[in-house]
C-alpha cells in the first residue's frame, strides 16, 4: 500500500468532491501520483468516485481511527494511557517492543495498517483496511515475567468485558486467550514480555478484532472466522470499542498486578467457550489428548479430566473442541 493512500483516503473522508490538482497541492505531489496512489483503493474494498471536472469523491468513508476520539472516552486514570494512531506499521506490537520507554507505564499504538501483523505460533494475522482493529498496549509491569503466566486470560476477560460494553452480547473465551463468537473466532491476543524473571519487564500486549472483513480475506484464515458486523448487524464504532478495551484493560491491569488472576478466575470460567466439554488438545510435542474441560488455575494453566479421572493442569497446548466421534483415549 502506498504510504499517502490514507492520507488521501482521510482527505476525502468529508464525502465532498476534490480535484485531483487541490489533491495534489495538499501532498505536495503531481496529479498523477495522486491518481496511481487513488487506483489502490478500489482493491482495498475502498470505493471512490471519479467525475470529470469535479475529481474524486469517498462516499462512505472508513471510519478512521483518532486519537482524540479515543482519549475522548477513556475513563478516570485510563486517562493517562498515552495514545499513539499510525496509518501504516509493519506490526504495532513490532513497533511497541522496539520502541524507547517512556515515563508512560500505558502506551497504546492503533495502527490502521500493519505489513506485516503477526498472530499466535508465528502465523500471519489478516486484518484490512478499515476492516479490522488492530492495536498493542505496552505496560511497565511492576511483576517479573513468573508472575505474568495468566496474563493473557485476564486480557481476554477485559476485552470481553469490553465487547459486552458495545452490544457484543455472548463473546465467548478459548483457552488461553481467543475470544470466540458462535465458536468462530472474533478476536485474537498475542502477547510478547521482555525482562527478567524476577524484576520489572516490558509486555506487550497485542489484539486483533475482526470488525468487517470481505469475503476474499476470510477465504485466507484457516479457522472458521467470524467479525463484528456479522454478530450486532450493524457497524461498530472502532474509537470507541478501542477507548472501551483501554478501560477495562486499565482496570484488569491493576487488579492483575495486586492479586494475579486469583480474582478474575470465576469471571473467566463463566465465559469459558468450552467449560465441561470434551476437548482434543495438542501438546507441544505433537501429541494429542482428550479430556473433558474443568476450569483454570489461577496459574492459568487449564484443567483436564483425562478419560481415567485424574486431572492434568495444562499450560500450553492448542484445544479443539473434539468431535462425538472423536477416540477420548489419551494418546
Ligand atoms: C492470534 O493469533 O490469535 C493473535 C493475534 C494478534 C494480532 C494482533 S494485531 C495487533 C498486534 N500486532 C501484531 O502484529 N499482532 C497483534
Amino acid at each position: 500500500m502506498h504510504s499517502l493512500l490514507i492520507p488521501l483516503l482521510r482527505i476525502l473522508s468529508d464525502g465532498k468532491f476534490h480535484p485531483g490538482t487541490h489533491l495534489a497541492a495538499q501532498l505536495s505531489v503531481s496529479r498523477a501520483t495522486v491518481c496511481n496512489v487513488l487506483k489502490q483503493a478500489e482493491p482495498l474494498g475502498i470505493h471512490l468516485h471519479k467525475v470529470q471536472g469535479h475529481g474524486y469523491q469517498l462516499p462512505i468513508a472508513p471510519n478512521w481511527l483518532d486519537a482524540g476520539q479515543i482519549q475522548a472516552d477513556l475513563h478516570g486514570e485510563a486517562r493517562q494511557i498515552e495514545m499513539i494512531v499510525l496509518n501504516e506499521t509493519r506490526s504495532t506490537n513490532t513497533d511497541l517492543l522496539n520502541r524507547h520507554v517512556t515515563a508512560s507505564p500505558l502506551v497504546c499504538l492503533a495502527a490502521e495498517y500493519q505489513t506485516s501483523g503477526r498472530g499466535r505460533r508465528g502465523k500471519q494475522w489478516e486484518a484490512t483496511l478499515g476492516g479490522s482493529l488492530t492495536f498493542s498496549v505496552r505496560w511497565i509491569s511492576p511483576l517479573g515475567i513468573a508472575a505474568l503466566s495468566g496474563l493473557s486470560l485476564a486480557v481476554g476477560v477485559a476485552v470481553r468485558r469490553a465487547l459486552q460494553r458495545c452490544g457484543v452480547e455472548d463473546a465467548r473465551l478459548k483457552w488461553p486467550n481467543d475470544i470466540l463468537w458462535q465458536d468462530k473466532k472474533l478476536a485474537g491476543i498475542l502477547i510478547e514480555v521482555q525482562g527478567e524473571s524476577m524484576g520489572p519487564a516490558i509486555v506487550v500486549i497485542g489484539i486483533g478484532i475482526n470488525v468487517q472483513l470481505p469475503d476474499d480475506v476470510r477465504a485466507n484464515i484457516d479457522q472458521p472466522v467470524t467479525d463484528l458486523h456479522e454478530i450486532t448487524g450493524h457497524s461498530i464504532d472502532r474509537n470507541h470499542l478501542l477507548a472501551e478495551i483501554l478501560n477495562a484493560l486499565h482496570d484488569i491491569l491493576l487488579e492483575f498486578a495486586v492479586n494475579g488472576l486469583s480474582r478474575l478466575r470465576h469471571e473467566w470460567s463463566e465465559w469459558h467457550a468450552h467449560n465441561n466439554q470434551w476437548l482434543n488438545i495438542t501438546l507441544a510435542d505433537g501429541k494429542t489428548i482428550n479430556g473433558i474441560a474443568r476450569g483454570i488455575q489461577a496459574s492459568g494453566a487449564l484443567l483436564i479430566e483425562l478419560p481415567d479421572g485424574q486431572q492434568l493442569a495444562l499450560h500450553s497446548g492448542e484445544v479443539q473442541r473434539a468431535r462425538r466421534t472423536d477416540s477420548v483415549e489419551v494418546a
